[in-house]
């Protein structure tokens, strides 16, 4: 029997990445998108899709009985810097759709589910560089008390009632397929269209703001790979630390004016700045390789060498 796999949020950055590859592998008819947005017009002539509120339980329950996801990839949600604009409604979509998804898959009888988590969940007193799995977690943006708590809930209801939840921690993501969305990470992803536009770029980081950072590829094949992975192999039920390689922008900058001579950066913080500062410049992935066999293969060179050649021939 095929999966059926539901991908709530597929018109966002990560969804818009993972749709395409999902849909490769297992056929577009198979994989059913869904978003809050209406579809782009691409996305629909590709395969089944539905507009979906995750705060609305009829609109879940319209969809879940239609299509009888046998996977569930749960990507919704407000990112840090959007949260901090709007707490409550962040809160609100962040949790009270998580629980949404996660009743309609026990109720639906769902064989997998997965939701990402994020560096959010570190704060100001946890170890900022090489961060372990286990250390202190003082978040201290709504998005980072958010999936913070989402992890919680992600092993409670495993160990609760037996959903099979898998979840990794993702750092900054980039990709040149979709825009990134309010998050405060997202300078890495703007900072190649503006190299390419205008020559220039204005960071709202300052120099040294060293981030844990991942290309999107290898973000979608981690996806993919926890979320098929024999149920054994994952013993961590709330949520794994994932790596990829940290740069600041100065580092960024200096690689892209290795390909663009002459372009030029300059540094205007804002309020993205303290958000930054709480969250962790590396992380310790050890866990993850070794329990489902996780390994990176884009570095800094490599991630800014594809960013540029895709989105100039885009
Ligand atoms: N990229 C996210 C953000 O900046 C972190 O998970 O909000």
């Amino acid at each position: 029997m095929p999966e059926t796999i539901l991908i709530i949020g597929s018109e966002g950055q990560v969804g818009t990445d993972l749709a395409e590859s999902l849909r490769e592998v297992h056929g577009s008819s198979n994989v059913v998108c869904c978003d809050i947005r209406p579809h782009t017009r691409e996305r629909a002539a590709h395969g089944p899709y539905a507009e979906l509120n995750v705060l609305e339980r009829e609109e879940i329950a319209e969809v879940f009985s239609k299509y009888k996801p046998t996977v569930i990839y749960h990507l919704a949600a407000m990112l840090s810097a959007t949260a901090e604009m709007n707490p409550k409604t962040g809160w609100e979509l962040n949790m009270d759709g998580l629980f949404n998804i996660f009743d309609a898959a026990i109720e639906y009888g769902t064989k997998r589910v997965f939701w990402p988590s994020s560096i959010a969940v570190f704060g100001p007193n946890t170890p900022r560089e090489h961060t372990p799995q286990y250390c202190v977690m003082d978040p201290n943006t709504v998005y980072g008390i958010s999936k913070l708590a989402g992890e919680r809930y992600c092993e409670y209801y495993h160990k609760r009632w037996g959903l099979d939840v898998r979840s990794l921690r993702y750092p900054g993501l980039i990709g040149w397929k979709a825009q990134p969305g309010g998050g405060t990470t997202d300078y890495a992803v703007d900072i190649f269209h503006q190299a390419l536009k205008n020559g220039k770029y204005t960071s709202f980081l300052s120099a040294g703001t060293y981030l844990p950072m991942m290309y999107m590829d290898d973000a979608v094949r981690a996806t993919i790979q926890i979320t098929d992975a024999p149920a054994d192999q994952i013993r961590i039920r709330s949520s794994y630390n994932l790596s990829g390689f940290s740069f600041d922008p100065a580092e960024l900058a200096a690689e892209i004016k290795k390909h663009l001579p002459h372009f030029e950066m300059d540094y205007k913080p804002d309020n993205r700045q303290a958000i930054a500062d709480s969250w962790p410049s590396s992380i310790d992935d050890e866990a993850a390789r070794s329990d489902w066999g996780w390994d990176p293969e884009y570095d800094l060179p490599k991630m800014v060498a594809e960013m540029l050649t895709r989105l100039s021939s885009k």
